[in-house]
């Protein structure tokens, strides 16, 4: 039988999340039969929901993926599964403990669960952590995970290596998809972990100079959010299963590259300052090489980082004026 969304019941933990809430909008256009959001809103907000909270075919449960039984309720009679309920890196390392009842403890759970409710497929959002500072750039998914050093990455590695066992005995379909640094509306602006480009975003607004630590050739792969929403769609629907994809936009953007194409399409002429790094990355480059995802699950990431960069700063800025005037 093909997988489909039409008519299938679905279960997303960190649905209401940055990337979760994008997953249920996408998977809302092809008429699911009802979609199951699970989130203790550590991190997610009703306002990311704001588009579909109010949909008939939406279930919200505020609730913990930690609480065995509430996971339970979840998945009995559910098609398919999103897991993308986690901690974050940092918080991982601040608190370990929780990452592993978060992480693990909590996927270990929810994979076995799926196999008692034979749910059809799982969809887990890994991460591009797993390879640490990677061998080869592009990076293929066959780079070994040896020098990855985070408990964060340690994790998602184990989770993807779960549900492979998983359906090496019980026959679970998943795909697990290693999302490279996905920004766009909606990200984090205020959290502990505030993300580099909304601090950038204060300084366009408040005209004060950009800080880049370290010589800014640090580089990253900056992924729109709508197209790891539709990588997550494809993984989905494709017959693929017990595979891993690289998720990411291809290019290689350094620090100062970013900061310069966000000043662009600001028309910001603001000039950085340079602040000596008081923390060693242990990760200085990433850079995907897409192309098992374009020839297994026919997936391409369509948004540009310009693209991305104006949909980001339109939204940032329309948010903090909101906020500014209701205070
Ligand atoms: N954003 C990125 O750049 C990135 C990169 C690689 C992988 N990922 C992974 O993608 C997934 C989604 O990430 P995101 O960026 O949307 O992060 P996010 O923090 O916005 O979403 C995670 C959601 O999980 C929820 N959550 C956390 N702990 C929970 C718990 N115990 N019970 C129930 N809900 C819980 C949070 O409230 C949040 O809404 C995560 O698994 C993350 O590790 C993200």
């Amino acid at each position: 039988m093909h997988n489909k969304i039409q008519n299938s019941s679905i279960l997303v933990t960190g649905g209401a999340g940055f990337i979760g809430s994008y997953v249920v909008e996408e998977l809302l256009k092809s008429k699911p039969a009802k979609i199951i959001i699970l989130d203790n809103l550590i991190r997610g907000s009703l306002e990311n929901m704001n588009s579909f909270i109010q949909n008939p075919l939406v279930k919200f449960i505020e609730g913990d993926v930690r609480d065995t039984t509430l996971l339970e309720n979840c998945i009995a009679g559910i098609d398919y599964v999103f897991h993308m309920a986690a901690l974050r890196i940092n918080a991982c390392a601040a608190n370990p403990r929780e990452g592993f009842e978060v992480m693990l403890r909590s996927t270990f759970n929810l994979a076995e669960l799926c196999v008692k409710y034979k749910v059809r497929k799982v969809i887990y959002s890994s991460s591009a952590s797993v390879y640490g500072l990677a061998q080869h750039f592009p990076t293929p998914e066959t780079d070994n995970p040896y020098d990855n050093q985070t408990f964060y990455g340690g994790a998602k590695l184990w989770g993807e290596q779960l549900f492979r066992s998983f359906k090496f005995t019980y026959g679970l379909d998943y795909v697990a998809l290693r999302y490279f640094n996905v920004y766009g509306s909606r990200m984090d602006t205020d959290g502990k972990y505030t993300e580099v480009m909304i601090r950038w975003l204060d300084c366009i607004s408040n005209g004060n100079s950009p800080l880049i630590y370290g010589d800014g050739s640090t580089s990253m792969d900056f992924v729109y959010v709508r197209d790891v929403a539709k990588a997550n769609i494809a993984a989905l629907l494709s017959e693929v299963t017990d595979e891993v994809f690289n998720v990411g936009n291809c290019e290689e953007t350094s620090l100062k590259q970013l900061l310069d194409a966000l000043l662009k399409v600001n028309n910001s002429t603001l000039i950085p300052e340079f602040r000596e790094e008081n923390t060693v990355n242990p990760v200085s480059r990433r850079l995907a090489d897409n192309s098992k995802a374009k020839r297994l699950l026919n997936f391409e990431p369509t948004v540009t980082l310009e693209e991305g960069l104006t949909e980001l700063s339109q939204w940032y800025f329309k948010k903090k004026k909101a906020t500014e005037v209701s205070i």
